[in-house]
Order: structure tokens, then C-alpha cells, then sequence
């Protein structure tokens, strides 16, 4: 059974309950098999799982002028070939319509929308003022001039987007340069950074993700203690494997949802990891990514470790998702891992500067706009739609 028929089926639940007691009773009996059965991967990866061939262009109107300054425009920096911002995500059982601006910004009147995370999270929320654009223009209403902390107003609508910068979700001491040396990096795996944390409150909507920074060298804190360090040499602490901060961060992060005092209709979204696509050479050794094709669904191989990474995020989502469940409080999967794996052809490479630069490193971690991560905003506004008749249902089954 698939996730989104279960979510489909639960919010008719409401209204076939008055008529119709066994349909019902089966529908419990599957929500609960699904829970309770252990999952393939595949099966927990989205419902939208198969890409098609149409090239219908996600954006065809210019990128919004607010967004110029974005590094990811890899047009703007000499990309010369076009293709990658033409193809879409064909979902196996259903057609993802078009992103429609206006209804995106119906369905978030009055609400407010935090992106929370590193350069990934701020990739998509760039992504959505450009969709947007079509609709309405923001204006800056950032309290800082910090832009890894911008807050977009959609007037029109009350809507406001807001980025929230938190590479690791968990309270970071950064002590030294950026370099090579876990000393030089505390994480405080139980505590959640303030930097998000204290703000979220008063958001409706949080897309939470989180990936690269955790493969630099770091020590781990618990109840303010050491715990063990990730890719150091020192001697009497424990070598946590790539997985432990990573998973820990993210039970932190969904832990503080939890205990907020006020959560009334919050919804949580976790957007799963993010593949790199270097070839020929890691990130720091020549690796680039010159494709401009997507895979096909054949060529895709899932690395070892970025099905371990997903499995982890996923693994802490579903202890809380329950736990949520039970207090009103709404964890949703923005299922992106599979469809961004097809998209070797989505990276800036080195389109993600200007060339007379001369920054040697490619860019295979971002993806351009427009280009294949407007397709997390397209699921979001699916997803958003789904919630939408959810409330709805239970408003008819309150009233009737
Ligand atoms: C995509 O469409 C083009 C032209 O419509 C066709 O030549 C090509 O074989 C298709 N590719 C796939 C993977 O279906
Ligand atoms: C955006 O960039 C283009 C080309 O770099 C430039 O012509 C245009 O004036 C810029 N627009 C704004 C609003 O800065
Ligand atoms: C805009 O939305 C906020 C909540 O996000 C609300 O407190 C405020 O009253 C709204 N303003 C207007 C003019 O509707
Ligand atoms: C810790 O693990 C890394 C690989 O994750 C390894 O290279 C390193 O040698 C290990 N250190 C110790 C002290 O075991």
C-alpha cells in the first residue's frame, strides 16, 4: 500500500464514516498493517516514483529580479546548454500538475513558512520566490542583514517565507577556520540551535533538511559532556560512524516540535537528502558533473551511503511522526531523494560563478534554478493541497 492512497483514503474516511462502517474498518486495518509492517525502502520512498520524458519547461518566464544576485541562476554564469530546466517529475500513479502560483499562495494565506537548514534550504526556498514570481512579488522584510536569515512578505496574501540557517539543526561551536580538524568543531547533540529553535513558534509550516555539513570532522556533546568525535584520531572517544550526529541531530531537531507549548496545526515537513553528484574525483579532487541528461530510471544506482543516510532521517521521522500523531501535531515527508538521484544534469558545476572568478571547485551539490528543485515545491504544493482536504474532511465530520 502507498503512502498517498492511505493519505487519499483518510481523508474520505471522514465522510464515507457516516454511511459505510466496514470500509471503514478496513481502512483502519491497512493504516495500521502500514505502520506496523516493516518497510522496504521503496516503499518508503514517495508514491511518486517514476520519471517521465515530457519536456514541458518548468519556468519559462525570466528568473524574478529579487533572486538575481542567486549563484544557483547558472544561466546568468554561461551555462550554455538549456535542457535540465525542462524536464519533470512524472510520478508513477498520478500527474503532478503544473505549479500553480495562485493556488500555492490560497492555500498559505495568512501563514507563515520556514525553511530550516543549510545552502540546500535556502536553494529551495529561492526556488519558490521564483515560482512565485508569476503570482506576486515579496518584499524584504528581513530583520537582519544577515541573508541566511531573509524574510520574504507576500503582502497580498499575509504570507510570509522566511530562511532559518542551521546547517547542523543543533547548537555548533565553530571554533577555528574551516578545516580538516575536529577540534575545531562542537556539536551539542541534544540541544537544538537557537537560531531556529526560539523562532518556531509563531511558523505554520517548517521544511526542515539537513546533509552535507555533517561529514566534516567534528566532537559530539550530550548533557554537555563529550560523547565521541567523528573522523578524529583522538584517543578515548568513541569514533561515532558518519550516521550518529546526523540521526541525532535530527531527533533533537523533531524533539523540540514536540515540547512546544503551542503547536496548533503545525506542519513539519522533512525533506530527504539531497545526493551530490561528483564524478571523476570527489568534491575536492577535480570531481565535476558534466551531464546534461537526466538518468534514466534504469541507470540508477542508490549508493550504499545515501540510502544509509536516507534510512536514518527516515528512521527518526517515523519515531516522531507517531508520537506527533497522537498530539495533533503534523510530520510530513517531502520524499525528494529518489527524484534528485535521476539529476546528475541539475548542478551548476561551474556555472555556479562567474568564470573570470577562477574558483576551480565544481558545484555538484546545488541544483540550478530554474531546474530539477522546483520539484520539491511542487510536492510541497501537492502535499499542502492534501492537507487541505484533510482539514476539510474533519470540518465535515464536525459539522454534520
Ligand atoms: C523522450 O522523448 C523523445 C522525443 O519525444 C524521444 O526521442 C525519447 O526516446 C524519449 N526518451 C525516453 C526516455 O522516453
Ligand atoms: C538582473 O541581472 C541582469 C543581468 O545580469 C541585469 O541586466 C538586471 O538589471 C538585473 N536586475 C536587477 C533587478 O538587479
Ligand atoms: C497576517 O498574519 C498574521 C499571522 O501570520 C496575523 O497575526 C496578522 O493579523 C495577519 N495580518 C492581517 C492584516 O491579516
Ligand atoms: C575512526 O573512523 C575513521 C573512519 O570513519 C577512521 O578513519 C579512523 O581511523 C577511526 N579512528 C579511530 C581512532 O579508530
Amino acid at each position: 500500500m502507498k503512502r498517498k492512497e492511505v493519505e487519499l483514503l483518510h481523508s474520505g474516511k471522514d465522510i464515507l464514516f457516516k454511511s459505510l462502517f466496514f470500509p471503514i474498518l478496513v481502512l483502519v486495518l491497512i493504516t495500521t498493517l502500514y505502520f506496523y509492517l516493516p518497510h522496504t525502502p521503496s516503499s518508503l520512498m514517495s508514491d511518486i516514483d517514476m520519471r517521465s520524458n515530457d519536456s514541458v519547461p518548468l519556468n519559462t518566464t525570466p528568473l524574478h529580479p529579487s533572486i538575481n544576485d542567486s549563484i544557483m541562476n547558472c544561466m546568468k554564469f554561461g551555462r550554455p546548454d538549456s535542457d535540465y530546466m525542462k524536464w519533470r517529475w512524472k510520478p508513477s500513479e498520478c500527474e503532478l500538475p503544473l505549479f500553480d502560483a495562485k493556488r500555492f499562495l490560497e492555500l498559505v494565506r495568512g501563514k507563515t513558512l520556514a525553511f530550516v537548514g543549510d545552502s540546500l534550504a535556502r536553494n529551495q526556498m529561492q526556488s519558490l520566490v521564483c515560482l512565485l514570481a508569476i503570482a506576486a512579488n515579496p518584499v524584504d522584510v528581513s530583520t537582519t542583514t544577515d541573508t541566511r536569515f531573509r524574510r520574504w512578505l507576500y503582502t497580498e496574501y499575509n504570507f510570509t517565507i522566511a530562511a532559518l540557517w542551521s546547517p547542523h539543526l543543533v547548537r555548533t561551536q565553530d571554533d577555528g577556520p574551516e578545516g580538516y580538524n575536529a577540534n575545531n568543531l562542537k556539536l551539542y547533540l541534544d540541544e537544538a540551535d537557537e537560531a531556529w529553535a526560539v523562532q518556531i513558534e509563531n511558523v505554520d509550516i517548517v521544511i526542515i533538511s539537513a546533509s552535507q555539513w555533517f561529514f566534516r570532522p567534528f566532537i559530539g556533546y550530550e548533557r554537555g559532556l563529550i560523547v565521541g568525535c567523528h573522523m578524529c584520531s583522538e584517543r578515548n572517544i568513541r569514533n561515532f560512524s558518519t550516521y550518529y550526529g546526523f540521526r541525532m541531530a535530527f531527533r533533537t531537531a523533531f524533539r523540540t516540535f514536540l515540547s512546544l507549548k503551542n503547536y496548533n496545526n503545525k506542519l513539519v515537513f522533512l525533506r530527504t537528502f539531497s545526493p551530490a553528484h561528483f564524478e571523476n574525483g570527489d568534491w575536492d579532487k577535480g570531481g565535476s558533473c558534466v551531464r546534461t541528461k537526466p538518468l534514466k530510471k534504469q541507470e540508477m544506482k542508490l549508493d550504499k551511503y545515501i540510502l544509509d543516510l536516507y534510512m536514518t532521517q527516515v528512521e527518526e521521522f517515523k519515531e516522531v511522526k507517531m508520537e506527533g500523531e497522537k498530539k495533533g501535531l503534523r510530520f510530513r515527508l517531502l520524499d525528494s531523494t529518489r527524484a534528485m538521484v535521476l539529476r546528475p544534469d541539475g548542478h551548476p558545476n561551474h556555472y555556479g560563478h562567474w568564470s573570470q572568478e577562477r574558483k576551480t571547485l565544481a558545484d555538484c551539490v546545488h541544483w540550478c534554478l530554474p531546474g530539477p528543485v522546483d520539484t520539491w515545491n511542487e510536492f510541497l504544493l501537492h502535499m499542502l493541497s492534501i492537507e487541505e482536504l484533510n482539514l476539510a474532511g474533519k470540518k465535515l465530520q464536525k459539522h454534520a
